[in-house]
């Protein structure tokens, strides 16, 4: 089955032979991009939608996302406005709440938030587990992520459990162990939150190593509430991604812009917890590649749009509405590893976004405005 999008006032493709196209259809076939042009050219399919002038952009990546949880933590938001700091002590209150919810309750929720950033025009999200933080409870949470996407990432080195409070190590040698046997068959990635009161560097290596030798990849929660070894830890084994860097020393920009790990900011957790964002002009400046995600929770950041994201990046931390959207989409795919994604050329995963606007422009000029006209996923409309 072939589908026409034609009509499409301006298409940002993020290709660069392609570039940004004017008055331009693109044909879908299946799952997969088929055709790319002006739209006096386009070939014939089998059904067609005319996009009457919107503009047209990827679908967002949100390569960072917290889905697998129970309950909230409103108050706690409502104290941190009213002048309390975030120190991520929170985490327990969701496990607590996880751990007594069912798997259909888990599922339910997770799926609900799918939706939701569908919706927002997002195609492809990364789930990590984190809320379990046992063997049997993070295998858990991750088999229900695994429902709901490909990009799963195993976070059982969220916080030191309870349980496990006075033998932390123990419970690095069990995340590094016995948890990543259990989580392997769901799990794409593993992921440590590498900060003062969670993991700290040897701990997080220790458990990144042994992730990487059961064969999956690596990302860092790194240099979020203060300037810790994560970026640096990151850049050296490897990872495909170091994710906050709000924190970050002229050596940790210049490790990134040395390497092929992405710096994946997360401007959703700075607005929720009222904290300065990260310089994202800094990092490009000095030749790293910026993603922007969600980090979608229930603590931290309880956002599922990635709009809202890409306007905090340009009103706040320096980058233009298209270096903004590049990360919003490419960005997020080169965190993920994946060069189907973000793009809009022949070969590509047909996801597709079209905006109830004339340009891109309108994503951050019009922030808050639910401008997501249509969603084309593995191209079906949604
Ligand atoms: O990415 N920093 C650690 N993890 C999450 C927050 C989790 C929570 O507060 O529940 C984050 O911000
Ligand atoms: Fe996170």
């Amino acid at each position: 089955m072939s589908l026409l999008v034609t009509g499409i006032g301006e298409l940002t493709t993020h290709d660069d032979e392609l570039g940004t196209l004017r008055d331009a259809a693109v044909v879908v076939d299946g799952d997969r991009i088929a055709w790319v042009g002006p739209a006096s050219r386009a070939p014939a399919a089998d059904e067609r939608i005319d996009a009457a002038g919107r503009a047209v952009i990827p679908g967002f990546v949100d390569s960072h996302a917290h889905l697998v949880f129970a309950g909230d933590r409103a108050a706690e938001f409502a104290a941190r406005m009213a002048g309390e700091p975030y120190t991520g002590g929170g985490i327990r209150t969701t496990v607590a709440a996880t751990r007594a919810a069912t798997d259909d309750q888990l599922r339910a929720a997770a799926g609900r938030l799918v939706g939701e950033m569908l919706r927002q025009g997002t195609t492809t999200v990364e789930i990590k587990s984190g809320y379990g933080l046992s063997v049997d409870e993070e295998a858990r949470c991750l088999r229900i992520a695994a429902e709901l996407t490909a990009e799963t990432t195993l976070l059982g080195a969220h916080v030191v459990p309870a349980e496990y409070q006075d033998r932390p190590d123990d419970y690095v040698a069990l995340v590094a162990g016995p948890m990543l046997d259990a989580a392997a068959p769901y799990a794409k990635w593993v992921d440590v939150f590498c900060e003062r009161g969670a993991f700290d560097g040897d701990q997080a290596r220790t458990i990144l190593t042994a992730g990487a030798k059961a064969g999956l990849g690596l990302r860092i929660h790194a240099n979020q509430l203060t300037a810790g070894p994560g970026v640096r830890l990151a850049v050296e084994l490897g990872a495909a991604s170091a994710d906050h860097c709000t924190h970050l020393s002229d050596a940790d920009v210049d490790a990134l812009a040395g390497s092929d790990t992405v710096a994946t900011l997360l401007p959703g957790a700075e607005f929720s917890t009222r904290s300065p964002y990260p310089d994202a002009r800094r990092l490009l400046d000095a030749g790293a590649v910026v993603a922007l995600a969600t980090d979608c929770n229930p603590g931290s950041s309880y956002t599922s749009s990635m709009p809202f994201c890409v306007a905090l990046a340009v009103r706040e931390m320096g980058l233009s509405p298209a270096e903004a959207l590049w990360a919003a989409t490419a960005g997020g795919a080169r965190a993920l590893r994946r060069d189907d994604l973000g793009v809009v050329r022949p070969g590509a995963r047909a996801d597709l976004v079209l905006l109830d606007a004339p340009s891109f422009l309108h994503l951050a000029y019009r922030p808050g405005v639910p401008l997501i006209s249509a969603v084309l996923h593995d191209g079906v409309p949604t």
